[in-house]
């Protein structure tokens, strides 16, 4: 239906703002993508030393994957809000200002899901901190965050967001490939080391 497919590109268009390059050039940081891992989020953000940036990067890009749910549901209902959910997520990873090289997902699906089903968005960001804190890896903490996502929800009571759910963390384990192989490789750097 017409509404879906209207929710669908308001979350994508908010999704597709890539708040950490922005953020990088306005305060004279360098262009991003030379940086690190060269992705566009808050932990590449991080490297750059500047740790209000990388803060207001993970703010701004989960709050707009909670925004594009928040008006969806707002203005429409619970299907808008799962449509627009995707769609932010999908425009954060393939921003078309980017020329559709965006980021991995992870701090947009942490903000659709808290807008989604608060306590479904609390337990994986709760997650992705537990991860973090033992082993000092965004992308370990993200990939153990976004496999557990799904079986929060059932679990938490929101059986009707586990589809919605499996195909963003699928999506956030595709993305991080890279990383991944320097898991296994053992060169994965450590929250706000360098690379
Ligand atoms: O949120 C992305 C994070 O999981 C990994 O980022 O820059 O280390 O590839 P990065």
């Amino acid at each position: 239906p017409l509404y879906l497919i209207g929710a669908l590109l308001l979350g994508y268009l908010l999704g597709s703002i890539p708040f950490g390059v922005v953020i990088t050039r306005l305060m004279g940081l360098g262009d991003l993508r030379r940086i690190g891992s060269g992705n566009i989020g808050a932990t590449n953000v991080l490297r750059t030393g500047n740790k209000a940036a990388a803060l207001a990067t993970l703010i701004l890009d989960g709050g707009k994957g909670a925004a594009a749910v928040l008006i969806a549901r707002a203005i429409a209902a619970e299907d808008a809000a799962q449509a627009a959910a995707l769609g932010a997520f999908a425009g954060h990873l393939f921003p078309v200002w980017l020329k559709f090289r965006g980021g991995k997902g992870v701090a947009t699906f942490l903000g659709t899901l808290l807008a989604l089903a608060w306590p479904v968005g609390l337990a994986a960001c709760a997650t992705w901190l537990v991860t973090a804190l033992v082993t000092r890896i965004s992308s370990l903490s993200a990939l153990v965050s976004a496999a557990l996502a799904a079986i929060w929800a059932a679990w938490l009571g929101y059986p009707q967001i586990v589809y919605l759910t499996v195909i963003l963390a699928t999506m956030i384990y595709w993305k991080h490939i890279p990383n991944i192989e320097r898991l296994m490789a053992g060169t994965e750097p450590k929250i706000g080391g360098r690379r």
